[in-house]
């Protein structure tokens, strides 16, 4: 017997253990979906985007594919977001599924860094696939930027370029908005989350030092060339963004703090 409901969907999250992911697949169940986590590691679904290897089996009979898989080694990069995004389609297309959530950055197309010019290249690969897409570009996490903190700090210096302008967001509030998307049709467009404010690299600086108490000197340094530029003048934010995140990264790392 067929006990799904006509609002309920079954909808394979890619990168599901991930740190946006698994908020994702959170927030998904608790809107009642029938959600699987695919991942190299998951026990449910393992899957190898690298390879192809478990995606058949993985997105029988899913309606909806959430791709929040991640790689930011430069080895594995392409092979992951890439090709890893033109494997999944084909997989998607011989299962039927009829809505592909593609997870990007703001700007990605703006800042000219290795790994954007990799989830350019992956955007290209949905917007030119067999499977009806939606593009969610989310702004940095309030948790890339505090882990960035936490690994300079072990140098006891947080090396902070000159004034970088970023509008952070918590990966629970980019999960929803990537949640609302998965239960809506297919837009073949892309949709933007970002925090609620945007800040100076330096001022998240101060106040992860402050709220975290830890004792690092703040070196500011110049960023020169076209890098510099861009993200000096706001190319990795957003100034209209369709979903806006209500925590500011103050607020979220004493939350996070409280709770360690
Ligand atoms: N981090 C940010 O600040 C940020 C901001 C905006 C947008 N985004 C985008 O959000 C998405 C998720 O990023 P994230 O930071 O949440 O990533 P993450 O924490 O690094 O998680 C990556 C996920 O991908 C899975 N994965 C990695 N390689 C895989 C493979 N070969 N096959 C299958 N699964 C694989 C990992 O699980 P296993 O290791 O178990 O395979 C994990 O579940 C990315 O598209 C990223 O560009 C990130």
């Amino acid at each position: 017997m067929n006990t799904k409901s006509t609002n309920t969907l079954d909808i394979a999250v890619a990168g599901g253990t991930g740190t946006l992911g698994r908020h994702v697949v959170a927030e998904l169940r608790a809107r009642g979906h029938n959600v699987r986590v695919l991942s190299r590691s998951s026990a449910e679904y393992r899957v190898d985007l690298t390879t192809g290897e478990g995606l058949a089996a993985a997105l029988a009979g899913c309606d909806v594919v959430v791709d929040a898989a991640n790689s930011t080694s430069p080895r594995a990069m392409r092979a992951t977001l890439v090709d890893g995004t033109r494997r999944l389609l084909a997989a998607e297309r011989a299962a039927g599924v009829g809505h592909h959530v593609c997870v990007s950055i703001v700007g990605c197309d703006r800042v000219p860094m290795p790994y954007y010019k990799i989830k350019t290249a992956q955007e290209d690969a949905v917007a030119a696939g067999p499977v009806p897409w939606t593009i969610v570009r989310a702004t940095q996490f309030h948790e890339l930027i505090a882990s960035m903190f936490t690994a300079m700090a072990r140098a006891r210096v947080l090396l902070v370029p000159r004034d970088v302008r970023l509008q952070t967001i918590a990966a629970v509030e980019a999960a929803g908005a990537v949640a609302d998307v998965a239960e809506s049709a297919p837009r073949r467009a892309r949709v933007e989350a970002a925090g609620p404010q945007v800040t100076d690299l330096r001022t998240l600086t101060e106040e992860w030092r402050s709220a975290t108490a830890r004792r690092a000197v703040l070196l500011p340094v110049p960023l020169p060339g076209p890098l510099g530029r861009a993200l000096r003048s706001g190319g990795l934010t957003s100034d209209d963004p369709q979903a806006r995140g209500a925590v500011a990264f103050a607020e979220w790392l004493r939350d996070a703090e409280r709770r360690k």
